[in-house]
C-alpha cells in the first residue's frame, strides 16, 4: 500500500514554488481520498500501481491544468474530478488491456522499434465492414504491419460528414461499418497479430448533431459554454482578420450563422472547418473533462493510438491565426497525462499540419521538454519529398530538414508519403530563400507541376481549394498518379511506367528509413490510381480529396506476387523496404538523423545511428539521371555495407559512388 503521506514541503525561500512543488502539494491534499477510492475500485495491489502512476505523472497534468483553468476555477477540485474519471476508467479496463499496459510500462519505447510499420485505410474501402476486416488481416501481416490506422469510423452525422470527421457520437461506430462490439473484436484480432489499432479522435469539433451540441442549443445547463456563438459580426470579423481559411471555396470564414443559437436569437457559431463541424470551447474545463471521458472510454475498447485530429486549432486568441496557441499544448499534455494514468498502453499521435517550427512542440519539444504526443506526422518530410521529385533537386529538403529542431528522444515521427488529405505546400519562405527561390512562386510551381500543367510533368493531380484571392492551392491525387504511373499506363509506355514506379518506391524508401514509424497508405503497395467514382456520390463530389481515397482493388492485389504485372513490380519493392527495415536497429526511433551533403544536390543523403547500433546511411536520387556522390562521406571508407538498393550495388567511378537515376541505396554497419 501507499506509504503514509509525508508532511508538505515548506515553501521555497523566495516564496515562489516550482511546478513540481505545486504538484506535490496537490498530491498531499488529494492522495488520501484517492487512495481510499482506488483500493475500493481496484483492490490493494492494482491500487498501488495506479497511485504510483498518478503520483509520477501528476506534475505533467497539474501544471497544464493550473495554466489553463487555475483562475477562476479551483484546480484542486478539477483535478480531483479528472482523477475520478481516470480511476473509473482504470477500474473498467479489461484484463487483457491491463496486461498490455504492463508490457508497455516495461517497454515504453515500443512504438520506436524498427519493426514498427504502419498501414492506413478506410474500413469500407478496404474490407467493407469491421466484421469482414479480420479476413483481410493476412494482407497486412504479409507486409509486416504492426500499426493500423482505420480512418474515421465513429458515428458521423447523416449526409455530408467530411469523411467521418464530423462525429455525432464518440461511443458508437458508424452503423454502415458495424458496431462497437465489432470494433472491439477487430482490436483484439489485431492485438493477437501484434498490430496496434489507431483511430481518429476528432476533438477540435463535433458534428452539429452531437448531443452536446443539441444540449447546448437547447440551453441545457450541462452543456453551457461547450461551443461559442456571437450575436453579430463584430467578433467574428475581428477574429477573421487574422485567421487563415481552411476551406475557402465552399466554407469560407470560420463562423456559421445558426438561427437556433443563443436561445433562438441566432448566433455566429465557431466553425473552423465545414459549417456542420462546431468547434468545442476548451476554455471551458467541462469540455475537457467530457472529452477525457470519451478518450478513456475508447481506450478501454482497445484503441492503442489516438490520432489527435486538427489539434492546432483547439484554442483561439484574438489577433492570431488561432492555431498553435500555447494553451493547445497545455491541453494536449493534460489529456495525454490523464489518459495514460488509466491506460498507459495508449499513445497520442499529433495531426498538426503546421510550419516546422510549430510542429516540434507537439512532440513535447518545448524549452523544457514535457510529455505531449509520442508521435506526429512528419509533414515537412512528406512535402519536401514531393518537392524534390518535382524539381529533381534535394537542396530544399536538405536545407529545411537540417534547420528543424531536434525532437525529444521519447518521441518519434510518423513518416509518410501520402495521406487522405490534400498536400499543402508547407515550404517556408525562409527555406525557399536559402536556395534562391521565392516561397510563393515555388508553391505555385508545385501545384502546377502536380496538377500536370507542365509539359514535363506526367502527374495527374488536381488542385484542391484554389484561392482566387491569394493564388494558393493544395494538391489531391493518389501517390501513383502523382508519380506519373496513370499517365504512363494510358500511353502504354512501359519505360514511363517503370520511371513512375521508381519515383513511388524512391519516396517510400525515404519514409521507411528516415527514422520513425513509416506509414503505407492503402493501395500504394500496388500503385492504385486516382479513383473518380466519388463523383457519383453527391455528398462527396464537391471534395476532390476523394480521388485519392480509392476502393481497395483485391483483384489487382491478387496479382501482387506476379512480377510481370504492375502490382507485382511495385509490391515486391515495397515489401523489401519493410523486410530490410526490420533488420536495422539503426532505424529505431529515439535519435535524430543527420542530413548530409554528399557531393550532389540531387541526392538526399542522411545518416542515422542509434546508441545501440552501428551507423546507417540512406541515399535517394531525385534526378532521372545517375548522380555521383562522395564515397567517403557515404560509406566511411567501406565500413558500411549495402543492405538494400533499387538496383543492387552502386558502381564506383573515380572514387565516387554512382546512384542510378530515381534510385536509392541503404548502407549499414553490420
Ligand atoms: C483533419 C483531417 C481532415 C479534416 C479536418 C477536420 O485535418 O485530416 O480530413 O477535414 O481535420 O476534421
Amino acid at each position: 500500500m501507499q506509504p503514509p503521506p509525508r508532511p508538505a514541503d515548506p515553501p521555497a525561500p523566495t516564496g515562489r514554488r516550482s511546478a513540481g512543488q505545486l504538484a506535490d502539494e496537490a498530491w498531499q491534499r488529494l492522495s488520501p481520498g484517492l487512495a481510499v477510492d482506488a483500493v475500493a475500485a481496484l483492490g490493494a495491489d492494482e491500487a498501488e500501481v495506479f497511485l504510483t502512476r498518478v503520483q509520477v505523472a501528476l506534475a505533467d497534468v497539474h501544471g497544464p491544468l493550473v495554466a489553463l483553468y487555475g483562475d477562476p476555477a479551483d484546480p484542486d477540485q478539477l483535478l480531483a474530478r479528472a482523477l475520478r474519471t481516470v480511476l473509473a476508467a482504470a477500474a473498467e479496463r479489461p484484463a487483457e488491456l491491463r496486461r498490455l499496459d504492463r508490457r508497455r510500462e516495461i517497454d515504453p519505447g515500443w512504438f520506436q522499434h524498427e519493426r514498427m510499420q504502419g498501414y492506413v485505410c478506410y474500413v469500407d474501402h478496404f474490407s467493407g465492414t469491421l466484421g469482414e476486416l479480420p479476413d483481410r488481416l493476412d494482407h497486412l501481416s504479409e507486409l509486416g504491419t504492426t500499426y493500423l490506422h482505420l480512418m474515421p469510423l465513429l458515428r458521423p452525422r447523416e449526409g455530408e460528414n467530411d469523411g467521418g470527421y464530423a462525429v455525432a457520437d464518440y461511443r458508437q461506430v458508424d452503423p454502415r461499418l458495424g458496431t462497437m462490439a465489432d470494433l472491439e473484436t477487430v482490436a483484439a484480432a489485431l492485438r493477437e497479430r501484434g498490430i496496434s489499432l489507431c483511430i481518429d479522435l476528432v476533438l477540435n469539433h463535433t458534428a452539429a448533431e452531437h448531443p452536446w451540441a443539441r444540449g447546448w442549443l437547447a440551453g441545457d445547463p450541462a452543456y453551457a459554454g461547450f461551443y461559442t456563438a456571437f450575436p453579430d459580426r463584430a467578433m467574428p470579423d475581428a477574429y477573421e482578420a487574422t485567421i487563415p481559411e481552411v476551406f475557402p471555396d465552399r466554407a469560407p470564414g470560420s463562423f456559421t450563422w445558426v438561427p437556433e443559437a443563443r436561445g433562438g436569437a441566432g448566433g455566429w457559431v465557431w466553425t473552423t472547418f465545414w459549417s456542420y463541424q462546431w468547434d468545442l470551447d476548451y476554455a471551458n474545463p467541462e469540455v475537457t473533462l467530457a472529452m477525457l471521458g470519451e478518450i478513456t472510454w475508447l481506450a478501454n475498447r482497445g484503441v492503442e493510438v489516438f490520432r489527435m485530429d486538427a489539434i492546432p486549432f483547439m484554442w483561439k486568441r484574438m489577433g492570431t491565426s488561432c492555431q498553435n496557441q500555447p494553451e493547445v499544448h497545455d491541453l494536449v499534455q493534460l489529456l495525454h497525462g490523464l489518459t495514460r494514468m488509466a491506460a498507459p498502453a495508449v499513445v497520442f499521435k499529433a495531426e498538426a499540419i503546421v510550419a516546422p517550427d510549430d510542429l516540434v512542440p507537439y512532440l513535447g519539444g518545448h524549452e523544457r521538454e514535457r510529455p505531449e504526443c509520442e508521435l506526429a506526422y512528419h509533414n515537412q518530410l512528406m512535402v519536401l519529398l514531393w518537392s524534390s521529385l518535382a524539381t529533381q533537386d534535394a537542396r530544399l529538403a536538405r536545407t529545411a530538414l537540417r534547420r528543424m529542431r531536434p525532437i525529444p528522444s521519447r518521441a518519434s515521427w510518423v513518416t509518410y508519403v501520402r495521406g487522405h488529405d490534400d498536400i499543402g505546400w508547407a515550404v517556408t519562405d525562409e527555406d525557399a530563400a536559402a536556395i534562391g527561390v521565392g516561397g510563393h512562386s515555388h508553391r505555385r510551381f508545385l501545384n502546377d507541376f502536380f496538377a500536370g500543367h507542365y509539359p514535363a510533368s506526367s502527374s495527374r493531380g488536381a488542385l484542391f481549394q484554389e484561392n482566387a484571392l491569394t493564388g494558393d492551392a493544395r494538391i489531391s491525387g493518389s501517390a501513383a498518379s502523382l508519380c506519373g504511373i496513370e499517365a504512363a499506363l494510358e500511353r502504354g509506355d512501359d519505360d514511363a511506367v517503370e520511371a513512375g514506379i521508381r519515383r513511388l518506391v524512391l519516396l517510400y524508401s525515404v519514409a521507411f528509413a528516415y527514422g520513425g514509424v513509416p506509414l503505407l497508405y492503402m493501395g500504394d503497395e500496388i500503385a492504385l490510381l486516382n479513383d473518380d467514382r466519388y463523383l457519383e456520390d453527391p455528398s462527396r463530389a464537391p471534395d476532390n480529396r476523394w480521388m485519392h481515397r480509392p476502393l481497395m482493388d483485391w483483384t489487382a492485389a491478387g496479382r501482387r506476387h506476379d512480377p510481370t504485372t504492375l502490382e507485382g513490380r511495385v509490391y515486391a519493392r515495397m515489401f523489401r523496404l519493410g523486410q530490410v527495415r526490420r533488420s536495422l536497429p539503426a532505424l529505431r526511433g529515439g535519435t535524430e538523423p543527420s542530413v548530409l551533403h554528399a557531393g550532389s544536390d540531387r541526392v538526399l543523403a542522411w545518416r542515422r545511428r542509434h546508441p545501440r547500433s552501428g551507423a546507417f546511411v540512406g541515399l535517394a536520387n531525385f534526378s532521372p539521371d545517375p548522380e555521383v556522390v562522395d564515397a567517403d562521406t557515404v560509406t566511411g571508407f567501406g565500413t558500411l555495407d549495402l543492405v538494400l538498393g533499387s538496383d543492387g550495388p552502386l558502381r564506383v567511378e573515380h572514387g565516387g559512388l554512382v546512384v542510378p537515376g530515381l534510385g536509392f541505396a541503404w548502407y549499414a554497419e553490420p
